[in-house]
């Protein structure tokens, strides 16, 4: 066919499936082709850290882009996934997918949320409130970070009805922690993730380097000074300077210990999520102390230089809390297949960090549409190809260690 003749066609419609519509953005972009359009940020979600580089300040890059000491989390998390490779099964019936998951008794449309990233506004000046329209937009949940530029009240009005969690750093104050905890749930979100893998920032040397973190400079501690029980701590008349050292002095909290859980657990009937979790012991004493379920995570490989890529300990914290028990995992994740090889490895879903945040540094609130869209349809080809109709049909028999197969 010549292209005049395709341009005059009109083009053929695949059925559209309740679920199905996230593979069309291939279409579509071909499609837009005929017109001499193309996308305008890359569809290779592993691009999309060069091209941010190119136009985020240096020490804003550093900051996202930065793992802690030597980087070897980091690159093994991206490491373990390539030592599993899909074996995809054929004429499965895949004209219509589903990928939609229950999670903490709700329906998810898809098993993607986006990862609570801190201090947004490091990167575009819409910070969060660009990030949670994109993923209203797109059908995402939102993951709010503790340390975000905007407050959690501003961030839940711009997230409409779209779900929404909220990820709780557990400040060494009481009262502080505990008027978080109850804001929370006032705004609407959903569940809380608590993060446990930063009683400490780790040693980052791309930051230090620059000497450069958002929070003393007032970037990404909106839920403090919007905080009533923060606020009633500071003088009256208290200036930024005055906040932030404040901020600095409760932010992180070394002393807690899994007999702490229960104490959160009587500010809040929200599901709890515990985030950072990779050893399965852990993950054990979690559950008993009263979380109703775990993220597997090194925190992208930010905190600890050396550990175990997230991926390689997924298996054995699934394997711990058994079937029914929700489970989580980031870091590393980029692609849809990255997707498919984690639930068959045992998660239910997966948080997804550092690209959105690239696609919000090069394009705001249509930046972070532009990325989910592209890992939604690759996600939808994975399981086409894979022969995955729904997301039950991801099992650890979908991929096989690298090396000759031994089926
Ligand atoms: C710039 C940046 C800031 C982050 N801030 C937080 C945070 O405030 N709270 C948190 O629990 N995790 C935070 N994380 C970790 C992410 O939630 C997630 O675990 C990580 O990005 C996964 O790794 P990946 O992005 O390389 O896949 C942050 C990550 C980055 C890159």
């Amino acid at each position: 066919m010549t292209t005049a003749e395709t341009a005059a066609t009109p083009a053929p419609q695949a059925p559209q499936a309740p679920h199905a519509a996230h593979a069309e953005l291939v279409r579509k972009i071909y499609l837009s082709g005929i017109a001499g359009e193309k996308p305008k940020l890359s569809t290779d979600l592993t691009a999309l850290e060069e091209a941010a580089r190119a136009v985020l300040e240096p020490r804003a890059y550093a900051y996202v882009a930065g793992d802690a000491g030597t980087g070897a989390t980091g690159r093994a998390n991206r490491e373990a996934f390539d030592q599993w490779r899909l074996l995809p099964r054929m004429w499965k019936g895949v004209g219509e997918r589903d990928l939609s998951v229950s999670l903490l008794g709700r329906r998810l449309e898809v098993p993607v949320l986006l990862a609570p990233v801190a201090a947004q506004t490091v990167v575009h000046p819409e910070g969060e409130l660009a990030s949670v329209r994109a993923a209203a937009e797109v059908g995402v949940p939102f993951v709010l970070s503790s340390f975000s530029s905007h407050s959690m009240e501003d961030v839940a009005e711009a997230a409409g009805a779209q779900p929404r969690w909220y990820q709780l750093y557990w400040p060494n104050d009481p009262a502080v922690a505990e008027s978080l905890v109850r804001r929370v749930a006032a705004a609407g979100y959903t569940a809380i993730v608590v993060t446990v893998d930063n009683p400490t920032f780790g040693y980052r040397p791309s930051d230090l380097d620059t000497a450069y973190i958002p929070f003393v400079h007032g970037e990404g501690i909106a839920n403090f000074t919007s905080d009533p029980a923060f606020r009633s701590q500071l003088p009256e008349d208290a200036g930024d300077m005055a906040a932030i050292a404040h901020w600095a002095k409760i932010a992180s909290n070394p002393t807690l210990t899994w007999d702490d859980l229960p104490r959160l657990r009587r500010w809040t009937d929200l599901p709890l999520l515990i985030k950072g979790i990779q050893h399965p012991d852990d993950a054990r004493r979690a559950l008993a102390a009263g979380a109703d379920g775990v993220v597997v995570s090194n925190h992208g490989g930010r905190q600890l230089d050396g550990g175990v890529a997230a991926l390689d300990a997924l298996p054995a914290v699934r394997a711990a809390v058994g079937p029914a028990v929700p489970v989580l995992m980031d870091s590393g994740i980029r692609t849809g297949t990255d997707i498919v090889k984690a639930l068959a490895l045992g998660a239910d879903a997966v948080l997804y960090g550092r690209p959105y945040i690239y696609g919000l540094s090069l394009d705001g609130q249509p930046g972070v549409a532009h990325v989910l869209r592209c890992l939604l349809a690759d996600l939808d080809l994975a399981m086409t190809l894979t022969g995955c109709p729904s997301l039950t049909h991801i099992t650890r028999e979908l991929v096989a260690p690298r090396g000759p197969l031994t089926v």
